[in-house]
């Protein structure tokens, strides 16, 4: 069976800040993760370029991290966004906590139904993942995803076959490739940490 790779896109500017939402660039970091990658995944046996799909959301952090990748085919997707954040977008954690304290301790309570206002909940993305997990599944060739953590976190649990509950604590690390492999039970998983 054919393997799926995933990773979130470089560091961005609000990851150096600490600030969700927004529609950042990559830092020089992040720039040096996109070529790390575009090199990883040239070098990969499974991930031949006349055959590659690319696919990323439509957010700039996620389309520069993949733009050195050599695919057969590259395509943006709405649906593989950044959780929307709504009233929070541009805020660090603690500015939330002091400008929306309501908020805060309700989506501390529970975090995969919590919807911020004017945005979205984890259960509002694994619901929008569902056309893509459908292209996913009747993919022939192979396909690497450039996108976010909070949409990994669900794809990552769909593949994984992991409760919903867990799926907003799930670690998906910055700058790290992983590859999973469906198996006749589950599937199997690679982690390839970058140096950046
Ligand atoms: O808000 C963007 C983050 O990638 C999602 O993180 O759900 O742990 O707050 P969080």
């Amino acid at each position: 069976p054919r393997p799926v790779y995933f990773t979130r896109h470089g560091e961005s500017i609000f990851n150096i800040h600490g600030l969700i939402g927004g529609d950042s660039s990559l830092s020089p970091k992040g720039e040096k993760f996109a070529d790390l990658l575009s090199l990883f995944i040239h070098n990969e046996p499974e991930l031949p370029p006349d055959q590659l799909n690319v696919w990323t959301s439509t957010m700039k952090r996620a389309r520069a991290t993949a733009a050195k990748i050599k695919c057969a085919r590259y395509v943006e997707w709405r649906s593989l966004r950044e959780i929307e954040v709504g009233v929070c977008d541009g805020l660090s954690y603690d500015q939330i906590r002091d400008n929306f304290p309501q908020e805060y301790k309700a989506r501390e309570m529970d975090k995969l139904r919590y919807r911020y206002p004017r945005g979205e909940s984890y259960m509002d993305i694994i619901s929008r993942l569902e056309s893509v997990i459908f292209e996913l599944e009747r993919q022939q060739a192979p396909v690497v995803i450039v996108a976010h953590q909070a949409v990994l976190r669900c794809l990552y649990a769909y593949f994984l076959d992991l409760p919903p509950e867990e799926v907003p604590y799930l670690a998906i690390p910055l700058h790290t490739v992983i590859k999973v492999t469906p198996k006749a039970y589950g599937c199997a998983e690679k982690r390839y940490k970058m140096m950046v």
